[in-house]
């Protein structure tokens, strides 16, 4: 498949990228300075540890990662999600989006969830760009395991979508990365509670200087 990364230049977006290059995706990292793509895309193809899954990252704009991709990750923060949207809408119609953005703030020292008025930058991006087919995932698998190749998380990614067969689709992809199994977590607006449990994730992991992440037992 042809993946594009939108915001593909941060740890998250550089994490995904790697993941399913390995897997063996053609990855296009997208960003808003083409030079900083390119320059990441080398990165990761120069760290992947194989001339084979070296050939699978390019780099570009993220409005040329949406128009080639087809299925794009959205991988920016909550503050830039709906100019990013605004950008590339046209580019992403039609196509399958993952939505990965937990809206956050920092507030002396804690980490907490900002409700958007729709109740998840989920429901946020789809009522933004609703022609596209919207999967929410990936919020609490942390990029620092995601970028080291060979890595096995033990992790799921819980995965929300409307849309059944992009629902399928996602969860393929992530059963596809090292050590990460996807769960169906049911509708898109389940995401609000994925984006929620992001904030205590990070704080839990503040406490006890780790890099913990979620995975459901007893399924
Ligand atoms: N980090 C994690 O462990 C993690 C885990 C799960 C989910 N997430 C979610 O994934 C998303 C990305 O996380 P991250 O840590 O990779 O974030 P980040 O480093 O802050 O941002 C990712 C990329 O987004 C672009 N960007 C930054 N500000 C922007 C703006 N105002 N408008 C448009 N683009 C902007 C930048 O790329 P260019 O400057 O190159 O355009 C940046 O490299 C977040 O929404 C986060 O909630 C992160």
């Amino acid at each position: 498949m042809n993946i594009g990364l939108i915001g593909g230049t941060g740890p998250e977006g550089r994490g995904l990228a790697m993941q399913l290059a390995l897997a063996g995706h053609t990855v296009i990292i997208g960003s808003r300075d083409e030079g900083r793509a390119i320059e990441t895309a080398r990165e990761l193809a120069a760290t992947c540890g194989s001339e084979q899954v070296a050939g699978n990252f390019s780099g570009g704009t993220n409005i040329s990662a949406a128009a080639q991709c087809e299925v794009a990750f959205l991988t920016v923060p909550y503050s830039g999600m709906l100019a990013t949207l605004h950008s590339i809408g046209r580019q992403l119609r039609g196509k399958i989006c993952v939505n990965t953005v937990a809206p956050l703030e920092f507030v002396s020292g804690q980490v907490r969830g900002i409700a958007p008025p729709t109740g998840s930058a989920a429901e946020e991006a789809e009522r933004e760009v609703p022609e596209a087919r919207w999967v929410a995932a990936f919020h609490t698998v942390p990029a620092r395991g995601l970028l080291r190749p060979g890595s096995r998380l033990n992790t799921d990614a819980l995965v929300c979508s409307n849309d059944e067969e992009a629902l399928k689709t996602v969860i393929g992809l992530a059963d596809e990365m090292q050590g990460i199994r996807g769960v169906n977590a049911g509708m898109l607006e389940n995401a609000r509670y994925l984006e929620g449990a992001t904030a205590l994730l990070i704080n839990i992991n503040r406490i006890y200087g780790a890099h913990g992440s979620m995975k459901i037992v007893g399924i």
